[in-house]
């Protein structure tokens, strides 16, 4: 640490993302507390540079050379800021010798490459990367094992879990007596919407999650239920539980964010109001409790509470994603490279809503050997996914 007063220096990845908002958020309720050391994002020069007035990190760094380079520029009156560039910059900022706490807040596989490198570190590191999980989880875990690092969920149905589970992280969810984790869904915005229509959704449609306020791709991903098949690998992953004791329940108000069954015959909850600062709150100042900044959830305003079986018919992403998970890690790897390329379609207009799905099967129906469990292999095999994905877009798309 250096001479500052304040105890806890944090690098935040994939700062001007809507993680890097909740984050910095939390972190500006409590400056006695928490300093932001390093700042990461791709081109968002406006909003870092913005960032950077605010926060006053000692490295910021942008994974376009071409924003780095314009953002020197926009910062050129202010002292004691250096900008970096390319991914080296985001393993810089990752591993950062000012900052004890790391959040990996960047979106899909590009941020894998910065959180393991932050938990080989030995650093605290707060995942909402779910996709370094579903990509590299073994690597990760393993990772942490080796170098002593603190992982904690910031997924909020991962860090649910997390707060129900009894004991301190890294020991055996076996010797816990615990018996199933399930993960709630909102069932995102097409939940009862007429199947027939789903060919028509739009980019804006897809985009308004009923409860919460995400990145386009994530959101994305809630509204074909993906983003619950990743996070069912996430779980298995970051949990060690295997895929058969994890559940998923559809909860339409995302007041409970996820459960842990003990065999006792316990069930325990984890609520709260849909907002991610409470997760990412939790994660900063486990063991301690600090204020997040947000709304108190209110039972008798919220009136009721209800549940149903997903819909995998309706749903068939979430059938892929249990399919990959079956298959190991080099499937898991090929349907995050796909999904990424097919959502990334989506969002640009060339694809079709319910074509999402055809993108990503035609990738694991072609799926390769599984590649040996370093990080080289499963980026080689997760870049193959994306030009399978990329192929299999020339008979899916439609312009
Ligand atoms: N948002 C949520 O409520 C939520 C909840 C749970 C989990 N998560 C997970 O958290 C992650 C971030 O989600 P988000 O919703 O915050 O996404 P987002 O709003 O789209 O923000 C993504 C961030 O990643 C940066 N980024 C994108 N590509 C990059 C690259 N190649 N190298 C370095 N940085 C890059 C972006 O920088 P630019 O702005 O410069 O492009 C931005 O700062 C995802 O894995 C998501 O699944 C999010």
């Amino acid at each position: 640490m250096t001479g500052s007063p304040y105890p806890t220096g944090v690098a935040v990845l994939g700062a001007t993302g809507s993680i890097g908002a909740s984050t910095l958020d939390v972190i500006a309720r409590h400056p006695e507390q928490y300093r932001v050391s390093a700042l990461s994002a791709n081109r968002d020069v406006d909003g870092m540079a913005a960032l950077c007035r605010r926060f006053r990190p000692a490295l910021v760094t942008m994974a376009d050379p071409q924003a780095a380079a314009a953002l020197r520029d926009r910062l050129d009156d202010l002292t004691g800021i250096r900008v970096s560039d390319g991914p080296a910059g985001q393993i810089e900022a990752a591993t950062h010798s000012d900052a004890d706490t790391v959040v990996a807040g960047i979106v899909g596989a590009a941020g894998l490459a910065p959180c393991l490198a932050a938990v080989e570190t030995g650093k605290r590191v707060l995942i909402a990367n779910k996709e370094a999980l579903v990509v590299a989880g073994s690597l990760i875990m393993a990772a942490a094992q080796t170098s002593g690092a603190m992982l904690l969920p910031i997924d909020s149905e991962h860090n649910g879990i997390f707060q129900c589970l009894p004991d301190r992280p890294g020991q055996a969810i076996a010797l816990t007596g615990v018996e199933r984790l399930i993960l709630t869904a909102s069932g995102g915005p097409f939940r009862d919407r007429d199947p027939a229509t789903l060919a028509a959704v739009t980019v804006e449609e897809a985009c308004a999650h009923p409860n919460w306020s995400m990145g386009r791709k994530i959101s994305v991903d809630s509204a074909t239920m993906m983003n619950k098949g990743l996070e069912l690998i996430e779980a298995c992953r970051f949990f060690g539980m295997p895929a058969e004791q994890v559940d998923i329940v559809v909860h339409p108000q995302s007041l409970i964010h996820a459960l842990v069954q003990y065999r006792d015959g316990t069930t325990l909850a984890q609520m709260g109001n849909p907002d991610m600062r409470t997760p990412i709150a939790n994660a900063l100042a486990w063991p301690e409790r600090i204020d997040a900044g947000v709304n108190r959830l209110d039972l008798v305003r919220a009136g009721r509470l209800d549940f149903a079986a997903p819909d995998d018919q309706r749903f068939p992403c979430l059938g892929l994603a249990r399919a990959a998970l079956d298959a190991g890690s080099g499937a898991t790897a090929a349907l995050n490279g796909a999904n990424e390329v097919a959502v990334a379609e989506f969002l640009d207009g060339g694809l079709r809503y319910d074509r999402i799905a055809a993108v990503i099967e035609d990738t694991l129906a072609a799926l390769p050997a599984a590649p040996d469990e370093t990080l080289e292999a499963l980026i080689a095999h997760e870049q193959w996914a994306r030009r399978q994905a990329a192929d299999s877009l020339r008979r899916w798309r439609h312009r």
